[in-house]
């Protein structure tokens, strides 16, 4: 049996990817920001759920507290899933949604990482963070979101050689996903036809078979690994094809 960790696990692709490894009966760590009596799936339970709002400083210390108050002393695999955002233009975000974005999506992980090193060095584990296409391509009305992956994808670049000997790092870049993110950072639902766009059942299968694999990066799904493909080595003409549909 393995101890899998799982940030943002209360919703969307997080909560997907719990289910997941619960009926493959894996030992969890579900971390989420929402008291326990108010989720009503059996997989959260006082010995799997442990609520810390990643906004706030102490968060890795409470998720470490978790683990010593349960016994868990080593961690096979951590996923870094939590992911928040806004949606508009950026002279109308407010510095504490900007504030919100970057702990929650950038400075929380980082600390995570850390806090969690001796759990998944004990194991030779593996640490995932879930990143965006938003990494490799313009993002208008994302700024903030995209820079919070753009930092992330760096940072897992470095840790992967910093710690090759002893825990592996993986990134793994979903394309647009039908979970609830959307509605929560505002974007105006009427506007996308989000049935054209995978559920995060499917995601979450997609992310358990890329973790099982070796690659250090993977974007999901042809289409946005094309796209990310065009969005790092094209990027004049896709500034200039986004510049042009903005018109
Ligand atoms: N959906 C997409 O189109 C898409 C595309 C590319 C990448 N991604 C990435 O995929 C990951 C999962 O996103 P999703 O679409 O599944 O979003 P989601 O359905 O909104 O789920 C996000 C999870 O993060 C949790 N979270 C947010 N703020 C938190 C905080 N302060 N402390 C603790 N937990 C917090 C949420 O808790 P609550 O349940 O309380 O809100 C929820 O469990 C994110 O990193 C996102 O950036 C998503």
């Amino acid at each position: 049996m393995k101890t899998i960790l799982i940030t943002g696990a209360t919703d969307g692709i997080g909560k997907a990817l719990a289910q997941n490894y619960h009926k493959q009966d894996e030992r969890l760590v579900l971390i989420g920001r929402r008291p326990l009596a108010q989720l009503n799936d059996p997989i959260f339970t006082p010995n799997t759920y442990c609520q810390a709002d990643l906004n706030l400083p102490d968060c890795a210390d409470r998720i470490t507290s978790f683990l010593t108050q349960h016994n868990i002393d080593s961690i096979d695999i951590a996923i870094q899933n939590a992911g928040v955002g806004y949606y508009g233009p950026i002279a109308e975000q407010s510095s504490d949604s900007i504030q919100n974005t970057l702990t929650v999506n950038l400075i929380a992980p980082l600390k995570l990482s850390q806090a969690l090193y001796l759990h998944l060095k004990k194991t030779q584990g593996k640490l995932v963070f879930i990143g965006s296409i938003a990494h490799a391509l313009p993002a208008p009305d994302y700024a903030v979101y995209a820079a919070s992956k753009t930092a992330i994808n760096a940072f897992a670049q470095n840790l992967r050689i910093e710690w090759q000997n002893e825990i592996a790092v993986q990134t793994i870049h979903p394309g647009p996903t039908r979970t609830g993110m959307h509605k929560k950072i505002g974007m105006d639902q009427k506007q996308t036809d989000w049935t054209k766009f995978p559920a995060p059942e499917i995601v979450a299968q997609q992310i358990i078979r890329i973790i099982k694999s070796k690659h250090p990066v993977s974007t999901i799904g042809t289409g946005n690994a094309i796209a990310t493909f065009a969005g790092k080595y094209m990027a004049g003409t896709i500034d200039t094809l986004m510049r042009m549909g903005r018109k």
